[in-house]
């Protein structure tokens, strides 16, 4: 229960006994106050606040460009949204590889100037240093293997990731060495539905898929893409509950209309 509000928001243990319990993670991504209200609303467990505002909310190609300053805007208009789900931050690109110590001060800039709960950053075992040296601040810490975007460079394409038996091998310790380090939850992208199955058994903390299959411990998918407002996207995994863009242009085309055609605004819509 917080001072402002009397829903009581959903933190990392919530999660953790959910996945004691068997019982399904909803996550879906938000980057603005209005979006993440009706969210949060729905009833969902967690709100990524996704580097992937670089792609749906700047129209960039990568998630390489967004700054840590694009971040905290996007973070900060979601928090003020959401009363109930726990809200998670990507760290951007460039603002936790070069050390750990970057890396918290980074972490400690989105809990403070957001009021978010818990950061997420991309890689394995490279990693472990910066996610110990987050969690020694007290700032709660997601993972995030597989298709990692912001290697997308490394990778060259955006096919399905860990086929080969050498990179499941390491997805598999790297998932190990996360959960090991402290992480509260593992986002699983892009993986053979199997292996994904194989690591949410063998890890404690929960794993949250995307593209990973039915045998992880929770869904996660981008806000736009599942409301079907992004357009040319359509991998196999993405599920389209709306077809809103069909919806938000014909609006607008009507509106469009109106005004032209002197029907709007009529007697009742003026003072
Ligand atoms: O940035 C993002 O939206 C993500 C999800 C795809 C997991 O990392």
């Amino acid at each position: 229960m917080s001072l402002h509000s009397n829903v009581r928001r959903v933190t990392t243990h919530v999660l953790y006994a959910m996945k004691l319990k068997g019982e399904k993670i909803t996550m879906l991504t938000a980057y603005d106050y209005s979006f993440a209200r009706l969210v949060d609303q729905a009833g969902i467990d967690v709100i990524l606040v996704g580097d992937s505002a670089s792609n749906v909310m700047a129209g960039y190609e990568t998630t390489l460009p967004i700054t840590l300053e694009n971040m905290i805007y996007h973070a900060a208009s979601v928090v003020r949204g959401t009363n109930r789900a726990l809200v998670v931050v990507d760290l951007p690109f460039g603002t936790y590889q070069g050390n750990s110590k970057e890396a918290l001060v980074s972490a400690i800039r989105i809990m403070k100037e957001t009021g978010a709960q818990a950061v997420k950053l991309e890689g394995g075992v490279e990693i472990t240093e910066s996610v110990e040296r987050i969690l020694s601040a007290g700032i709660p810490v997601m993972g995030h293997l597989g298709l990692t975007p912001q290697s997308i460079h490394k990778f060259g394409t955006y096919v399905v990731r860990a086929t080969e038996q050498e990179e499941a091998d390491k997805l598999k310790s790297d998932a190990e060495a996360l959960s090991k380090a402290g992480c509260f939850a593992l986002v699983l992208e892009k993986i053979p539905a199997k292996l994904a199955g194989e690591v949410s058994e063998a890890i404690i903390i929960p794993t949250i898929g995307i593209g990973a299959g039915a045998d992880v411990n929770g869904q996660v998918l981008v806000l736009h893409d599942m409301l079907g407002i992004t357009q040319e996207f359509s991998p196999r995994f993405l599920r389209r509950y709306h077809n809103l863009q069909m919806e938000i242009k014909g609006a607008v085309q009507n509106y469009i209309e109106d005004v032209r055609s002197k029907e709007f605004p009529n007697e009742n819509e003026q003072y």
